[in-house]
């Protein structure tokens, strides 16, 4: 004999079922809604150059900046892209017009879709024709970005005063006159492999300062100005931001020399 009819069976597992249901209907809540991350937009950069000073701000700052770098820089970072943080912290916090001293796979890509974003404008030299014809016609074709083959590099870019200059060109004696030059004619100089003794920077640093390494990946990348205190503190603050973030990187394999 059961314990109980297949209709009383029947009868307590529809009471439980229904005291199941209203317990749920009543602890139930809405989710949290899922966290919508603002769309970066040229203003974005705007709120940061304006904010950037206020610790209240900061968790915000650390939010759009992380797109921003998501967006934009190409990873993993790689010994010649590694000056990719430094130089978007660089374009992100200025305004104005970028110069680059030598074309390369990631700041030249990186660069062509930040002028384009921001409407800024963009000039690429190099001394290697093949090289730079290379870059320029893999990038769709933009009054805004300028390609410009150069002999001598004394001649080029005397017409503007820059927001930032990268100087990542070659012979490598070229980089400490070049660096002297844009002293002046710029906010800040974002100097590539700037752990290597080859360059001589340690000739013109003086001139400088105001300085920062970024020591993330090799090669280094130093950010210089002649009157930009707290823009280099500010580029220094959002690219340290990233360090605990580990961002992907790749070392160096045997240090082989560049093409
Ligand atoms: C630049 O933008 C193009 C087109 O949107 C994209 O395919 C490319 O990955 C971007 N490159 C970088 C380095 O941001
Ligand atoms: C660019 O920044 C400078 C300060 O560095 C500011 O005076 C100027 O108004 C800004 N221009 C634009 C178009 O935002
Ligand atoms: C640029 O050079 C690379 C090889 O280094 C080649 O694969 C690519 O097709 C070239 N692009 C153009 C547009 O010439
Ligand atoms: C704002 O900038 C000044 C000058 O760079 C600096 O001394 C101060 O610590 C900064 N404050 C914050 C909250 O970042």
């Amino acid at each position: 004999m059961p314990l109980l009819s297949t209709w009383g069976m029947f009868r307590w597992s529809l009471f439980i079922t229904v005291l199941i249901m209203i317990t749920w209907i009543y602890f139930y809540h809405d989710p949290a809604p899922p966290m919508v991350l603002p769309e970066i937009s040229k203003n974005t950069f705007e709120f940061i150059r304006q904010n950037i000073n206020k610790s209240h701000q900061a968790t915000q700052i650390e939010t759009l900046w992380r797109q921003i770098v998501t967006k934009f820089v190409s990873l993993p970072l790689h010994p010649g892209g590694s000056h990719s943080i430094p130089l978007l912290a660089s374009i992100v916090l200025t305004n104005g017009s970028i110069l680059e001293l030598g074309c390369g796979r990631s700041s030249t890509p990186m660069l062509h879709n930040l002028t384009l974003f921001t409407r800024r404008y963009l000039l690429s030299v190099d001394s290697h024709k093949a090289w730079l014809s290379n870059m320029s016609s893999s990038m769709s074709n933009s009054p805004l970005h300028k390609f410009q083959h150069v002999t001598d590099w004394s001649t080029i870019g005397n017409d503007h005063r820059w927001s930032v200059v990268l100087v990542d060109n070659a012979p490598e004696q070229r980089r400490m006159h070049d660096i002297v030059k844009y002293a002046y004619r710029s906010q800040v100089l974002v100097i590539h492999d700037s752990e290597a003794a080859g360059y001589q920077y340690d000739k013109v640093a003086p001139f400088f300062p105001y300085k920062y390494q970024y020591q993330y990946i090799e090669a280094y990348t130093d950010v210089w100005s002649t009157t930009e205190t707290s823009l280099i503190d500010h580029i220094r603050y959002l690219s340290e931001l990233t360090i605990p973030w580990q961002l992907p990187r790749r070392a160096p394999k045997n240090k082989l020399p560049t093409q």
